[in-house]
Parts: C-alpha cells; sequence; structure tokens
C-alpha cells in the first residue's frame, strides 16, 4: 500500500487501493484542506516533491495552467503510483470529525419534492454518522465518476442516508437516478465529507441559505439545530431562492420544526419577475440575497450563516456578507463546489 509522508513527517497516512491522496489522508484523520472534493475548488492543492501520482481529472477547474506548470497537484483528484512526500498546508478545521467511509447501500425509496427535486433514500446496514450540513459520494450503477450529493436528514441510527436531488438535463447520474434506479438497487456511498456543517457551539442567530439542491444540506442544518439542546429556543430563518414559484421548497419541512412561526422563520424569493407575475407569486421577488438583506436587518451583523447553492446565489451573498458587512468569515459556512 502506498504510504503519503506529508511536510517531511507532520503526517504520514497509507493509500488503499483506488483512494485519492485526500480521501486517504481525511480517512487516517490528517487535516488536509478541502471543500469539494470533486476538483472544482482549488482548496486541496499542493506540491508532489518525491514520487508520481496519477492525474484523475486533467482539466480539473480547481488547477490552473501556471499550477500544473509548478508541479502541483489536486488531492482530491490524484492517486498515488507509490510511496509519495507531499507538501502543503495542513488545517486543523479539516480534521474529520466523523472519519468517512465506504459501504454499500440500498435505495429504499423515493419522493418527488418539486417538478425536478426528488428525494432519494439509501438504506445501509450500519448507523448513518454524520453532521448536519455534510455531503457523501454516490458511485452509481454504470456511472463512471461518483457524485457529491448532500444529505437532508440527520445522522440516526437506522441508517439511513436521504438525498435530495435535482435533476441535470442531459446528466448522466441524475439520468441513472431519476430514470433506471429502481428501490432495491445497490450503490457505494463514500462520507461523510465537507466543513459546511452546524456548529453547535456558536451562541449567535442561525441563517440558512438556500437555492436549488442546496435545499438538502439546509434542511439537515436546520433539523439539526432544532434537535441540539444547546439550541433550543435559539432563532433560525430559513431562507430559500428560486427561479419561478415551482421551483421553491422547503417550507413545509421547516414548519415540521418545534418553534416554527415563532423563533423559526422561513422566507422565499422567485428570481423571475415574469414568472413571479404569471404564477400570482405572493412573496418576494428578487434574488434571495436581497431578501436576506431586507429582512435582517441589523440582525444580520450578529449571525451564524450557512450557504448552500448555485455559484452565482454564493458569490452575491459572499459580496453582501463578506464585503458589504464586514461579517468575518468563519461566520459563514459552505463548500464551493466551483
Ligand atoms: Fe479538491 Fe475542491 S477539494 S478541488
Amino acid at each position: 500500500m502506498p504510504v503519503i509522508t506529508v511536510n517531511d513527517g507532520e503526517a504520514v497516512f497509507e493509500c488503499r487501493d483506488g483512494d485519492n491522496l485526500l480521501r486517504a489522508g481525511l480517512r487516517a484523520g490528517v487535516g488536509l484542506p478541502y471543500e469539494c472534493g470533486v476538483g472544482a475548488c482549488g482548496c486541496c492543492r499542493g506540491e508532489v516533491v518525491e514520487g508520481q501520482v496519477d492525474d484523475l481529472w486533467p482539466e480539473a477547474p480547481g488547477l490552473s495552467a501556471r499550477d500544473r506548470r509548478k508541479g502541483r497537484v489536486l488531492t482530491c483528484q490524484s492517486r498515488p503510483q507509490d510511496d509519495v512526500r507531499l507538501h502543503l498546508q495542513l488545517d486543523a478545521h479539516a480534521v474529520p470529525v466523523i472519519r468517512p467511509l465506504r459501504r454499500t447501500v440500498r435505495l429504499a425509496a423515493v419522493r418527488d419534492v418539486t417538478h425536478d427535486i426528488r428525494e432519494f433514500v439509501f438504506q445501509a446496514d450500519a448507523p448513518a454518522d454524520f453532521l448536519p450540513g455534510q455531503y457523501a459520494f454516490l458511485a452509481l450503477p454504470g456511472v463512471p465518476r461518483e457524485r457529491a450529493y448532500s444529505m437532508a436528514n440527520l445522522p440516526n441510527e437506522a441508517g439511513e442516508w436521504h438525498f435530495r436531488i435535482r435533476r441535470v438535463a442531459g446528466g448522466e447520474a441524475t439520468g441513472t437516478l431519476f430514470d433506471h434506479l429502481a428501490p432495491g438497487a445497490t450503490a457505494q456511498l463514500d462520507g461523510p465529507y465537507g466543513l459546511a456543517h452546524l456548529r453547535p457551539d456558536s451562541p449567535r442567530d442561525i441563517v440558512c441559505i438556500a437555492g436549488g439542491s442546496g435545499l438538502a444540506p439546509m434542511l439537515s442544518v436546520a433539523r439539526g439545530a432544532a434537535a441540539h439542546p444547546a439550541l433550543a429556543g435559539r432563532r433560525l430563518d430559513f431562507f430559500y431562492g428560486g427561479r419561478t414559484p415551482a421551483d421553491v421548497c422547503g417550507e413545509a419541512e421547516l414548519a415540521s420544526l418545534p418553534g416554527y412561526g415563532a423563533q423559526v422563520r422561513y422566507h422565499a424569493a422567485v428570481s423571475d419577475p415574469a414568472a413571479a407575475e404569471a404564477a400570482r407569486w405572493p412573496g418576494a421577488v428578487g434574488p434571495v440575497h436581497e431578501l436576506v438583506e431586507r429582512t435582517l436587518g441589523e440582525r444580520l451583523d450578529a449571525a451564524e450563516f450557512y450557504l448552500a447553492g448555485p455559484p452565482p446565489m454564493v458569490e452575491a451573498l459572499q459580496q453582501l456578507l463578506q464585503v458589504t458587512h464586514r461579517i468575518a468569515p468563519e461566520r459563514i459556512h459552505f463548500d464551493r463546489f466551483f
């Protein structure tokens, strides 16, 4: 088994057959920096100073041509051929609270959430152990590459992993999930991963902001907050941004949480004015970040933020929170998938 040595011995771990450097390190409890795990964000960059790795995705957007010329690699896209010595900055925040594992799961149930989002419930033989807001990789039959999906439920002894997945037009993985995978089918699940999980130690009010299939991790965070004894009675504002009224979802799930309508509030915005008018949408119209700013007012400066959604939504929120309101990055939690 290849042995990976980081920073001349600051960490040493073995890499099992088929694993990439990032996942092998996290399985060993090493704080390798990362966010997406799929080659998109560039957070896992490092330098191979000795040994050879296979580049699993030579065109990965997380690495620039300059990075490649300098011999840098993405640990999430590198599989060692033999022992490797690696240089990168370890991150104490990335040390996994729960070490990720691969397991076989069985599709137990499916349910439509909106016209293009469906909930898939996978069943494992062992308890489903993760933190609210994290994600897992699913390897689906006949689909060459794994996909990362966030859990919508809470960790549980029953071994259930709930995913809310949006159909991607022409998408290979969602085509398989929506059109070919019947209950009883098996898949491989590897997880949990992700750093944008609920922080119960924070004394601040909680704000969850979701768009698209970002609903899943934000529901998990909201459910986790509602179930955590240290957060009982804490104010939680949940925002959802959709393009049309038909895209808006999540309110029914929030309504089942204790304190709904009092300390737990749901707010939705629709960004397409023509669609809003055609459907006589009674709520807010415009980008969700504008609704966040309008609704929270001064409370915005004293909250803990969890974000998940399409890149333009997350970028607009970063601009609002970090640039306009100077909120410290430690109070804004999201995993960058772009
Ligand atoms: Fe490797 Fe995002 S974690 S590119």
